[in-house]
């Protein structure tokens, strides 16, 4: 926790270092206790900076025992939290720090701590200058050697960025490494591993010819579960110099598992650390959604290897050109290897649905801020769904304005422009505006950028209207934006909203504006960027349903007026599967809502259903695709469509809607289920991952079912299942059934699974977060969650363990959590204030459970506030948690 409270940063504050630091030399005498490092740097003045400034060095929690410059001792100052340093030489000098730290009493997890025995470091984003004093911001670039010495028992490897140039014994039991960093870098990319690990280990030759070393450390039982990490690592490496002709510049590549961490992974140059949630898998105690999750991850963190690492930031508030444009790349990546277009979409749907569950409300509550920020107290708390999801999408609408190819283009000219350099999101769009000119983007480049400026959710309205007569379509298409914090008024963004029209007999027609020669193609990109602007579609011989933004193609909330016919025509004939999915979750919301809303009881008519019978039974749709429509939307995304909002309506509501589906097509969820089994040895490919997850959706419907028809079959089926399963996928999908509908069987169910895996943490962590995230019934589940705080298995110290109880509660099980007692509030603030004291970054995360309170209905609405003032009242907070509460109570 930091003395004192932070100032705002200001984006428009940016003024260069008075001083580089061009190379480093830093030793480490590791010692959980209290460790020596020893810090020697070259620097200078910075030609550019205003003469005469003193050296300003970050520094946080440190032991300060030395200063030398060029050798000799010098005076110096520490003031809030800096060591300065005046009347320095003009001519280039040698700094060396000497400070102490005390990894094991490292609770927060960033700079240099311990975990399961070993040392870990944790730098981005302002973590170094918690394990040296340094210019720590990320444009001042150095090269790197380290040295690193430990006893040779405990710490057998020792690890850190580049290559590794020395080892060899020292006396007293200990050994030293030297590793060299040829590549220079920011120091929030800096990384040192000294533990007792395993690796497993893979050569690989590149296009160019050249060789690399691979390796995955981990844990020493742990070396079954690497082959996935490795695999996705192999197949980020080829994607790369594919797609994009970026290949690895480093002999060899390094991947570390860690209990204990803060976030998924951790991009450090040639030496990434990743939580162990996202390296172990393996089939017995991996889900399809893990091994989707470790490639992902896996790929997002080497990408960063070009997209942040080679071309770094400016500043913290240029984060989303690393973190944006890495997660586009990791999505395509995904979407590649998944290769038909059916998985592809699915990918893409469930990308949308991620955006829509996590950004969307951010974007409507007192955290909005734009994809670039202007300003932050804690930068920590700006790793955000806005800066990654949506900054993401930016990206993706470049590539819709310029085509795939000319967006390849612009990341070669970006590249080429850049390596080596501190640059900006400006800098980002500028080579792929450059790269292709004519294109909608280089034409439209100013307004497009609003996109980084301006917070909130764009609403676009469309209306079509046909005329009969001129056989013309006409399509209006409008925008605006609401106000958002410090934003009250927004200007036109320039939003791609891809589209086709399907004719009457599920045609996709050809499209002509008016004015053009002939028609071209069935599908089309139309840039709207004015606040209003209408297409005349000409040659229609009757009247078509617009099928509009099809792929999601902007981060935009669209109405368009649809009728449940046209929804129903578009489920049934549209090309896009995107839109086809979004057409069957609009005919549930409509449904959903409307009975929210009504406050009568939800029946869902008999076009629905059959609708819904239609998509299951389809004989060419993809199992992956149909799980998808099946699947109601969340109670968060119906949330997100009201005005007010009261949970447990919404619960109660939703499960009438699970119940009937489960009823109505009790049939077909009987032949889904017994359709869609996967014989032979387990692979987390689409096809096989699809056709489970239809199962396990089919198996959670006919336990509901059977819940009020009190028959015993299904459950004593689901749980044989459970007991016979062969993969985790499988095992956790029954159990979850069993779970959700409340079947006597759960229970033994839960303490068996518990029992089997006891020495498995991430399958301890599910089974801790599938209890917390269980369909609400009278208020067992959140009992449930207060009796398993106490627990044995249960700590606040991992975050991973924390997650798993606190996460699933307050984020992810809105009736459980959402009480008219309160009593989910008072629980939410305990942990938040528990946590605060060990973890500030954790706890900030886990404080935004509450960033939509007033949205809420009354009693949650005072409740919640009550709650949020008690927690900002506490004197002692970091300032992670007090910019956090401080922001939501803000008018
Ligand atoms: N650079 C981040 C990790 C990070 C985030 C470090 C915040 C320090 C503070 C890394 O590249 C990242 O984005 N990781 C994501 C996973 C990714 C697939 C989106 C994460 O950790 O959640
Ligand atoms: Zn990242």
């Amino acid at each position: 926790m930091r003395e004192g409270s932070s100032p705002l940063i200001r984006r428009e504050d940016y003024t260069a270092p008075a001083y580089w630091i061009r190379s480093v030399d830093l030793s480490f005498d590791l010692d959980p206790a209290k460790t020596l490092v020893v810090n020697r740097m070259q620097v200078e003045r910075n030609p550019a900076a205003a003469p005469g400034q003193p050296l300003r060095l970050d520094g946080e929690n440190l032991n300060l025992t030395r200063v030398l410059v060029d050798g000799e001792s010098v005076s110096f100052r520490v003031e809030h939290q800096q060591l300065v340093l005046e009347n320095l030489p003009e001519a280039p000098f040698t700094l060396e720090v000497r400070t102490t730290c005390a990894p094991e009493k490292n609770t927060q997890l960033s700079g240099l701590y311990t975990s399961g025995g070993g040392f870990f470091t944790q730098c981005e984003a302002e973590g170094f200058r918690r394990i040296t004093y340094f210019l720590d911001r990320p444009d001042v670039m150095a090269t790197f050697s380290v040295t690193l010495r430990a006893d040779a028992t405990k710490y057998p490897v020792l690890l850190s960025n580049g290559n590794l140039v020395e080892q060899g014994r020292l006396e007293g039991g200990r050994h030293y490494a030297k590793w060299v960093d040829p590549h220079p870098k920011p120091s929030y990319l800096f990384a040192l591993v000294a533990a007792n690990l395993v690796c497993r280990e893979q050569k690989i030759r590149a296009r160019s010819g050249r060789e690399h070393l691979l390796q995955v450390y981990v844990r020493a039982g742990d070396l079954d579960k690497t082959e996935h990490a490795m695999n996705s690592l192999i197949a980020a490496v080829a994607w790369d110099e594919a797609r994009f002709g970026l290949s690895l510049d480093l002999d060899r590549f390094m991947i570390v598992a860690v209990s204990d961490f803060n976030m998924g992974a951790m991009e450090n140059k040639g030496l990434n650390i990743f939580n162990t949630k996202y390296v172990l898998a393996n089939p017995a105690t991996a889900t399809d959604a893990d091994y989707a999750g470790i490639e992902s991850v896996v790929g997002h963190e080497y990408f960063h290897n070009w997209t942040g690492n080679r071309i770094t930031c400016r500043d913290w508030f240029q984060l989303s050109l690393k973190e944006g444009l890495t997660v586009f790349r990791d999505q395509e990546f995904s979407q590649d290897l998944a290769q038909s277009p059916s998985a592809r979409a699915v990918k893409r749907i469930e990308d949308v649905r991620t955006l829509r569950q996590h950004q969307f409300p951010e974007d409507a509550g007192p955290m909005a801020h734009p994809v670039r920020p202007d300003s932050y107290v804690e930068i920590n708390n700006f790793y955000t769904a806005t800066v990654y999801d949506k900054g993401a999408e930016v990206v993706r609408m470049m590539q819709t304005l310029v085509g795939r190819e000319g967006f390849a283009r612009g990341m070669t000219l970006y590249v080429q422009r850049h390596d080596g350099q501190a640059v900006t999101c400006d800098d980002f769009a500028q080579a792929i505006a450059d790269a292709n000119p004519g294109s909608a983007l280089a034409t439209h480049l100013d307004a497009f950028k609003r996109w980084y400026g301006q917070a909130g959710t764009p609403r676009v309205s469309a209306r079509g209207h046909y005329n009969a007569d001129a056989r013309t379509y006409t399509l209006d298409l409008s925008q605006h934006g609401l106000p958002s914090p410090g934003q009250p008024s927004k200007q036109p963004w320039v939003i791609p909203v891809a589209m086709g029209l399907i004719g009457p007999r599920g045609e996709h027609l050809p499209l002509q504006l008016v004015g053009e020669d002939a028609p071209v193609g069935t599908e089309r990109v139309l840039v709207l960027h004015e606040e209003r602007q209408r297409y005349e579609f000409v040659g229609l011989d009757a009247p078509p349903v617009p099928s509009l933004l099809r792929g999601f193609s902007a981060p935009v909330l669209l109405e368009d007026g649809l009728s449940d016919a046209e929804l129903l025509h578009l489920l049934t004939h549209d090309a896009d599967a995107f839109n086809r999915w979004e057409a069957g979750q609009r005919l549930a919301l409509n449904r959903l809502l409307g009975a929210i809303r009504g406050g009568q009881a939800l029946h869902l008519d008999a076009p629905f259903v059959e609708a819904m019978r239609t998509v299951l039974r389809h004989p060419t749709l993809d199992p992956a695709f149909k799980e998808l429509v099946l699947t109601l939307p969340s109670e968060g995304y119906l949330a997100e469509q009201l005005e007010e909002v009261d949970p447990q309506r919404i619960h109660t509501v939703r499960e009438a809607a699970r119940l009937q589906l489960a009823q109505a097509l009790h049939h077909d969820w009987e032949w889904a289920f017994e359709a869609h089994q996967v014989r032979g040895g387990y692979s987390p490919d689409p096809v096989s991952s699809g056709r489970r997850a239809l199962a396990n959706l089919a198996l959670a419907y006919l336990c509901l079912g059977a819940s009020v028809t009190r028959d015993p079959v299904w459950p004593g089926r689901t749980y044989q299942r459970f007991k016979d399963a062969t993969n985790m996928t499988d095992r956790l999908g029954a159990l979850s059934a069993l779970v959700n509908s409340h079947a006597e069987l759960a229970a033994p169910a839960l303490e068996r699974f518990h029992a089997m895996f006891r020495d498995e943490a991430l399958v301890i962590d599910k089974w801790f977060a599938l209890q917390a995230s269980a369909s609400e019934n009278d208020g067992r589940v959140f009992a449930r969650c207060r009796a398993l705080l106490s627990h044995p298995d249960f700590s606040l110290r991992n975050p991973n363990r924390a997650r798993s109880l606190i996460t699933a509660l307050c984020f992810m099980n809105p009736a459980a959590f959402h009480r008219t007692d309160a009593a989910g509030y008072v629980f939410w603030a305990d942990r938040v204030l528990e946590l605060d004291a060990i973890n500030p970054q954790l706890a900030a995360r886990v404080a935004r459970a509450m960033d939509r309170w007033k949205q809420l209905a009354e009693p949650y609405r005072s409740a919640a506030r009550e709650a949020i003032a008690r927690v900002a009242a506490r004197a002692e907070l970091s300032n992670d948690v007090r910019e956090i509460v401080t922001r939501a109570l803000a008018d």
